[in-house]
């Protein structure tokens, strides 16, 4: 599970006068949702309330938008996300060692953030190489034929 996080002073006060921009205009609400999103990195749950008054709209509207639109997050993501293939071609060409590796040397479970915020870590259906399977995305970059010396290089380095 990624770690709740609860917003500080300074993220609602970012919250509010994003909202104030918007104020009473029901329309804004993805507009406002995305610009909340690149100003935090994610959408403090706290803000929900607070983003219902100010568009007139009931907090459960505004959860709904947030629940379908699967680029919005209510909980931080590491600047850097990697997605490791579940798909058939990739599990049977090592997929699940790899997944192994890739978690130990990030110290994190699927689902989760390294405690620096460097790392997400989740997994994915085929993402449609399978030729160059075991594949693992981090962030727009597929690595393809993936073993246990590209995952030690891929995350060894000092970025
Ligand atoms: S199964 Fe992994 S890319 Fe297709």
């Amino acid at each position: 599970m990624v770690e709740a996080k609860r917003a500080t002073k300074a993220d609602l006060k970012r919250v509010d006068s994003i909202i104030a921009d918007y104020r009473g205009q029901r329309w804004g609400l993805v507009p406002l949702l995305h610009e909340l999103q690149g100003a935090l990195g994610y959408i403090p749950p706290e803000a929900i309330p607070r983003i219902a008054r100010g568009l007139d709209l009931f907090p459960s509207q505004v959860q709904g938008v947030i629940t379908f639109y699967t680029q919005f997050y209510t909980a931080p993501r590491g600047k850097n996300i990697v997605r490791v293939c579940r798909g058939t071609a990739c599990h049977v060409r090592g997929g699940k060692t790899i997944l192994k590796l890739v978690k130990q040397h990030l110290g994190i479970e699927e689902g989760e953030n390294t405690p620096d915020l460097k790392y997400t870590l989740e997994t994915v259906a085929c993402i449609g190489v399978c030729a160059l399977a075991p594949n693992i995305v981090i962030n727009k970059d597929t690595h393809g034929h993936m073993n246990p010396k590209k995952v030690a290089r891929l995350f060894s380095r000092k970025d």
